[in-house]
């Protein structure tokens, strides 16, 4: 496995690799969520990247850019363990030189949700996969559906400016007791860890009242919200049950929804997401 940090090594690495490459974008402290994109990619590409790069440009003013959790020789051997191949972890000042001032903005997708919590995010998102498809040359890349609008931007985002990449989309992994794997939950203290599994109750409530028969998105979100006000130590954000594809809310009976959930549990923001209905 090949670990390098400039782009000029990055290029000169990726070139003598065979193809198709798949790539996996990550902020690093990684977890089996991020190993399961890793291992689709090793199944199904002669050559596999991986980027750990923490990227100033997708976090707000107020959010925990300094506080995010490292640790770049765990992660190392995690990915050396599941035969990567060449990983790059650029420096911020690789990625946005002095000058910089070029940003790549997905416009109505990523307007709702996670957009409207927070300002910016995923014209940084969208600013730096755009980079990374430029540098890896990936034929597929691989997200989470943990970040359910990411997927929706990054692949509206690769249509509209022709990256030639198939974004494959993998199942959120999850604890045994349902929490969806996160670097973000070594925030959590061990009461805020117990709580944290209401996301996952109040999304699995609402599944459960689709099952027998609820259609109506106003009371699929009160199955949710009513399961979430049942936590002390949860302040909801927000609650949805949107159109999978253009994110819009949806009112009245559903065949399909993208239910989602944006949490602050104690002082840390948790979001988890499913998709109801026929994919
Ligand atoms: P990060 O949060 O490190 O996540 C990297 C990838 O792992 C994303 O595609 C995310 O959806 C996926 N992932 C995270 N938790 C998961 C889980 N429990 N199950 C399955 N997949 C999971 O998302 C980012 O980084 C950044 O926004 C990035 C795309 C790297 C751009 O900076």
């Amino acid at each position: 496995m090949k670990v390098v940090t400039s782009l000029p090594e990055l290029r000169a690495a990726r070139a003598s690799l065979r193809n198709p490459l798949g790539l996996v974008p990550t902020m690093g402290f990684l977890h089996e969520g991020h190993l399961s994109l890793v291992r689709r990619a090793r199944a199904e590409c002669a050559s596999v990247g991986v980027s750990i790069f923490v990227n100033p440009a997708q976090f707000g003013t107020q959010e925990d850019l300094g506080a995010y959790p490292r640790d770049l020789d765990r992660d190392l051997a995690m990915l050396r363990s599941e035969q990567v191949d060449l990983v790059w972890t650029p420096e911020v000042a690789e990625v946005y030189p002095p000058g910089f001032q070029t940003y790549v903005s997905v416009e109505e997708a990523s307007r709702p949700l996670e957009g409207s919590r927070r300002p910016g995010h995923f014209r940084g998102v969208a600013t730096v996969v755009a980079k990374l498809f430029n540098a890896f040359q990936p034929k597929k890349a691989y997200f989470g559906q943990k970040d359910a609008q990411q997927v929706v931007v990054v692949r509206r985002m690769a249509r509209d400016l022709d990256f030639p990449v198939e974004v494959v989309v993998c199942p959120t992994e999850r604890e045994p007791d349902g929490l969806a794997m996160s670097s973000r939950n070594s925030y959590l203290d061990p009461a805020e860890r117990k709580a944290a599994t209401v996301l996952y109750r109040a999304l699995d409530a609402a599944r459960s009242a689709f099952s027998r028969g609820e259609r109506d998105a106003d009371r699929l979100r009160a199955a949710m919200s009513e399961v979430l006000a049942g936590e002390p130590l949860a302040r909801p954000v927000y609650v949805s049950a949107a159109d999978p594809d253009t994110l819009a809310e949806l009112r009245g009976p559903v065949s399909r929804a993208l239910l989602s959930m944006a949490v602050f549990v104690g002082r840390t923001a948790l979001i988890d997401n499913i998709v109801l209905g026929e994919i």
